[in-house]
């Protein structure tokens, strides 16, 4: 059996996705749920790209021991040693270097003679190798460069000791008989010597397809996200290729993965509400519809035999079997943690434990059923959690004799608590401007969602926003939870301000 190596990018390409980055805290989470999912390497960042990459790829790599860290580096020698420092203190860690090779890019973005873009690779690589063993090699645009080119940068590289070479669909513009063809031709030319990667984007929907076309063809290293995330249109998605394994096995009989499928649905809620992005419904194998059967004729197939409508079952991807509904109010610590455990939340700190338990009583006087989906929300943000710089005291919204909406909002900073109160358009509004006033910072409001965590009219009610704190510069997430959507909105926008303000501690 051979197996196949699964390189996930969700917190560096996945990351580049519009409006999906991620507190420090919640890429530490995250890690950790991708070294339970079996993720063979965790690309965590991109340390040269700030500060706050560097950190957490630091992070990452003191907490995480069964998956190997890797930092992205371009071939630059700041980046490479930024990347070496970031690693210190991993287990098991990869410097990843690239550099473009088609010529667009070599004439237009890089303004390099090919000549030259050999001789950076290899200086890359070679200073990359003295800084940590294992080394990839990435050649940028590679499906759009010239495959003789290609053969002679994959020969330079392994030369200077890269163990794996990446060759990247970075526009995600071929189609998969194209990617099996390049990929066959390097093997051809490298043959055992280095590991073959395929990493494809998915601009005319087919990362999935050139990527089994890759491993077809003899790539033994798939660069994927969960979910799909990732740049424009996203990236392979890991659930997807895994499954096709797993499920096509007389196709793929020779080839497996070290991925624990039961651990995919834990993995993509987790990024879905870390993020805000949710998979379409009809996603495969994460969708909320994906195991769902509407209709007569396949509910009766179903009963009849499961296998007359599903080729894999919910539960191999370790969606609940049962209707997720939970604890109550006389349900005790013990039955709790027991919960927590079943939902994969087995690593969390004792403070976080005793914070979630406590939320999780109040919830039960307030709302009549307790789901799975409740106390998943309450536990991710709970251990996710970053320094409350700010914190929401109380919240009153109210409106005057003629209708209009305002706020009175009191917030805790350094025990110190501020009370203010402004009118606004809306309730919404009236609330984001009476924070403004009191913390003392202007947000621009970049995006705002709200959704239901369960079913029922008394279920919690789950807001992301995204908002500017600077002028061109990132825009922060923030999450709030409460049965209160008004209450939860000033949550989550005090949560964007404080992790503006703990990354801007970071830049200093
Ligand atoms: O898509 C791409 O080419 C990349 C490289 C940096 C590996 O993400
Ligand atoms: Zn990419």
């Amino acid at each position: 059996m051979e197996m196949i190596k699964i390189f996930d990018t969700t917190l560096r390409d996945g990351e580049q996705s519009p409006g999906a980055s991620m507190n420090i805290e919640e890429k530490i989470k995250l890690a950790l749920q991708l070294e339970c999912l079996g993720v063979d390497i965790i690309e965590a960042g991109f340390a040269a790209a700030s500060p706050g990459d560097f950190e957490a790829i630091s992070r990452i790599a003191e907490v995480v021991t069964q998956s190997t860290i890797c930092s992205l580096a371009r071939a630059l020698p700041k980046d490479i040693e930024s990347a070496a420092k970031a690693l210190e203190k991993a287990k098991q860690k990869r410097i990843h270097t690239f550099i473009a090779t088609s010529p667009i890019h070599m004439e237009y973005k890089l303004k390099m003679q090919p000549s030259e873009v050999v001789k950076r690779a290899v200086e890359a690589v070679q200073l990359a190798k003295s800084l940590c063993e294992d080394v990839e090699f990435s050649c940028e645009d590679a499906c759009r460069s010239d495959i003789g080119f290609l053969k002679e940068v994959a020969l330079a590289v392994m030369e200077a000791g890269a163990k794996t070479l990446n060759l990247p669909d970075t526009v995600g513009y071929r189609l998969p008989h194209e990617v099996g063809h390049i990929i066959k031709e390097v093997k051809d030319c490298v043959g055992d010597k280095m590991v073959l990667s395929v990493h494809c984007h998915n601009d005319l929907g087919l990362a999935v397809a050139n990527s089994l076309a890759g491993i077809q063809n003899g790539a033994r290293q798939l660069e994927c996200t969960i979910n799909g995330l990732g740049e424009r249109a996203g990236n392979t998605a890991l659930e997807e290729v895994v499954m096709i394994l797993k499920t096509r096995k007389d196709v793929f009989m020779d080839l497996d993965t070290r991925i624990n499928t039961k651990e995919i649905y834990a993995a993509s809620k987790l990024v879905a509400d870390i993020t805000g992005i949710r998979p379409q419904p009809n996603k495969a194998i994460v969708g909320k519809n994906a195991f769902a059967h509407e209709s007569g004729i396949h509910q009766d197939g179903m009963l009849k035999h499961r296998e007359t409508y599903e080729i894999m079952s919910a539960s191999d991807i370790g969606i609940p079997q049962d209707n997720g509904l939970v604890l109550g109010k006389h349900s005790g610590r013990a039955a709790f943690k027991d919960k927590l455990t079943n939902l994969g939340f087995s690593n969390i700190s004792q403070e976080s434990l005793d914070r979630a338990f406590e939320r999780f009583k109040i919830l039960c006087d307030k709302k009549k059923e307790v789901y799975d989906e409740d106390i998943r929300s309450i536990l991710t943000e709970e251990s996710t959690k970053i320094p409350q710089i700010f914190e929401l005291v109380s919240l009153q919204i109210s409106s005057d004799s003629c209708g209009v909406p305002y706020a009175a909002i009191s917030i805790r900073r350094n025990e110190e608590d501020k009370i203010d109160a402004a009118i606004g358009n809306g309730s919404v509004d009236a609330i984001l401007k009476t924070i403004d006033r009191v913390s003392g910072y202007n947000g621009i409001l970049k995006d705002y969602k709200v959704e239901a965590v369960s079913e029922g009219k008394d279920a919690l009610a789950k807001v992301v926003v995204k908002v500017e704190f600077e002028p061109n510069r990132p825009a922060f997430i923030g999450h709030g939870l409460h049965i209160d959507t008004m209450q939860a909105t000033a949550k989550a926008y005090i949560g964007a301000l404080n992790s503006y303000l703990s990354m801007r501690e970071l830049m200093r």
